[in-house]
């Protein structure tokens, strides 16, 4: 492998590195899952009666752009919205400020791959943009 190629090959992997979540991130997105969201949503992500939509397998989060959910975690989320085929009609308060954003990153991250969500990982920097256009009219 000529130097040049070499460089390409190192750069690749660099990135590549990258694109994966860290171990100390899973964990900081599964205890705020679980000290938080859990209380509400459960502990599998499954919901609770009417009151509370799933997360898990949720059709929602599949076909919903990952802005607006972060901006409804963040600033709360009110009125109709249907999960899975089941009508809700509640109130998703906002998020205690104590929540960094990095923090928001990790647990959205962590629901948006655990539950059977394939989503994708939301970092740090799309929290703080999604911030910025604010609660969602
Ligand atoms: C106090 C209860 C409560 C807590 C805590 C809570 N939620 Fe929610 N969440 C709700 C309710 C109620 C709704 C539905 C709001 C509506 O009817 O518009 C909702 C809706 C959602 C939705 C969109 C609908 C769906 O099921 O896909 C997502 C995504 C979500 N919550 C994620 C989270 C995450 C992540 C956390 C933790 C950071 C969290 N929630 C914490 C009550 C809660």
């Amino acid at each position: 492998m000529g130097k040049r190629q070499f460089i390409v090959f190192l750069t690749c992997f660099a990135f590549a590195g990258t694109a994966y979540t860290s171990a100390q991130d899973v964990n900081n997105g599964k205890k705020i899952f679980n000290e938080y969201c859990r209380t509400c949503h459960q502990e599998n992500g499954q919901g609770l009666g009417v009151v509370y939509p799933p997360l898990a397998k949720s059709d929602y989060i599949s076909k919903t752009d990952k802005q607006t959910i972060i901006r409804e975690v963040v600033f709360g989320k009110t009125g109709k919205v249907k999960v899975n085929g089941k009508d809700f009609n509640g109130m998703m308060m906002p998020l205690p400020p104590k929540y960094k954003d990095k923090d928001i990153a990790d647990v959205i991250t962590f629901v948006f791959t655990n539950f059977g969500n394939k989503k994708g990982k939301v970092t740090e920097k799309e929290v703080t943009a999604a911030k910025k256009k604010g609660k969602i009219k």
